[in-house]
């Protein structure tokens, strides 16, 4: 299909991406597409971009017919839905990486995209350069994938590396990981798994066409690790990686969740370090595929931006296909995890919570149990939010659940 549609875009937010796109649109002119204005918050701020771009106003844009790209890379989610929505209304095509925003809103934004037949596309919002809903959508919109894990955070997997292979201490890693650009501008919502809880709705809904709210995932950051976690980890040969997982756990539930999880040298997830990202996707013909790149940054964020913008020149639609398989996928809480508790006093744990307890170590330093419980009792124990217990979920679990799945004929 040739189609020759000129861009013309607004651009909100000149931040780490904003920027970023402003200067990748610059060096790519085979794409007919150019910026007309950009609408910022910060007006006193130094800009490296030609002033008479700027305004604070952004019915300039939303207002302008010759506009008809909306670029949204802004961090307030509630600013960000105002501009979605209006734009959208309107019948602007509308690109953005604001996953917050997109989790929190996704029934409304999937009718405004019916009720206005226009683009609404958003690959920047998940594993920032990984291609991860445009590959749920074109590539596997006929299998019934089993599972979607991945390290899907950068800012986390980040300070993970650097703590656990460079000895830093946490606040540090941090601190680079915002110098970076990697966190969020509220970097509790990386650390805590938010963000990453974000990402996974958006997944959930591309995978297996479910809609759902990210508080309905059972998420836990990084905050609660302990050092002795570590060396438990070393221990064994595994490493510490927050890790968001959807599976198939029958013919219409999902688990989802994210959580801290012991990785072993077998999983591809193992060897993702750094802000990098990875996704197995978990499908029912091909076994596992793994896709793998830069999950955070301004120039890997950018380059999604930018593919999403070169699509709208053919008029590319997500489709939403895995809503309409006849299949309604729902999440579920009725699944088991072997999970790891470390936590300063033992009493605080309820051990009538376990189905069954493989290993208990009490030190003066820390003490931990290892066991299988229900997700459903882990989701509602009290110890799990006591700031000075740290829960981890044995990966192994998960990947054989899977091959318990249906067999082909
Ligand atoms: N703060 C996010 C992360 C940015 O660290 O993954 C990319 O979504």
């Amino acid at each position: 299909m040739t189609y020759e549609k000129k861009l013309v875009i607004g651009l909100f937010g000149f931040g780490v991406v904003g920027e970023g796109i402003y200067r990748v649109l610059k060096q790519t002119p085979t794409l007919q597409a150019a910026i007309k204005r950009i609408c910022i918050k910060h007006p006193d701020k130094k800009r490296n971009a030609p002033a008479e771009l700027f305004t604070t106003d952004a019915d300039l844009l939303l207002n302008d017919p010759e506009i008809n790209v909306v670029v949204e890379l802004i961090d307030d989610a509630d600013a960000a839905w105002y501009i979605v929505s209006t734009s959208l209304g309107s019948g602007k095509a509308v690109v953005s990486a604001n996953k917050k925003m997109i989790a929190a809103h996704l029934a409304e934004l999937l009718q405004l995209q019916v009720d206005n037949r226009t683009s609404f596309l958003y690959e920047a919002a998940v594993c920032g350069s990984i291609p991860v809903i445009r590959n749920l959508e074109e590539y596997y919109d006929n299998d019934m994938l089993n599972s979607v894990t991945g390290i899907i955070n950068g800012s986390t997997n980040y300070i993970l590396t650097r703590m656990n292979e460079d000895g830093m201490a946490y606040d540090d890693a941090l601190e680079l990981a915002q110098e970076l650009g990697f966190a969020e501008t509220d970097p509790s919502l990386d650390v805590q798994g938010t963000d990453a809880a974000n990402k996974l709705t958006i997944i959930l809904n591309h995978a297996y066409g479910i809609i759902s709210k990210p508080e309905d995932i059972m998420c836990k950051g990084i905050t609660q690790l302990h050092p002795t976690d570590s060396v438990y980890a070393k221990e064994k040969g595994y490493s510490i990686k927050l890790v968001a997982r959807a599976n198939r756990v029958n013919h219409t539930d999902v688990a989802a969740y994210v959580l801290p999880t012991f990785v072993g040298p077998r999983s591809q997830l193992f060897n993702v370090r750094f802000e990098y990202n990875g996704v197995i996707i978990g499908t029912r013909l091909a076994d596992e595929q793994f896709i793998y790149g830069k999950g955070a940054g301004r120039y890997p964020t950018s380059s999604a931006v930018l593919s999403d913008i070169a699509a709208l020149r053919y008029g590319y639609k997500y489709e939403y296909k895995k809503a309409r398989t006849g299949v309604n996928y729902q999440i579920s809480t009725d699944h088991v995890l072997r999970i790891y508790v470390s936590c300063e006093n033992m009493a605080d744990i309820n051990r009538l919570d376990f189905i069954a307890i493989d290993e208990t170590y009490i030190s003066q330093n820390r003490k931990y149990i290892t066991g299988t419980i229900s997700f459903d009792k882990l989701r509602k124990a009290a110890w799990l939010n006591n700031p000075d217990n740290s829960v981890i979920v044995f990966a192994e679990a998960g990947p054989a659940a899977d091959h318990q799945l249906e067999e082909l004929e």
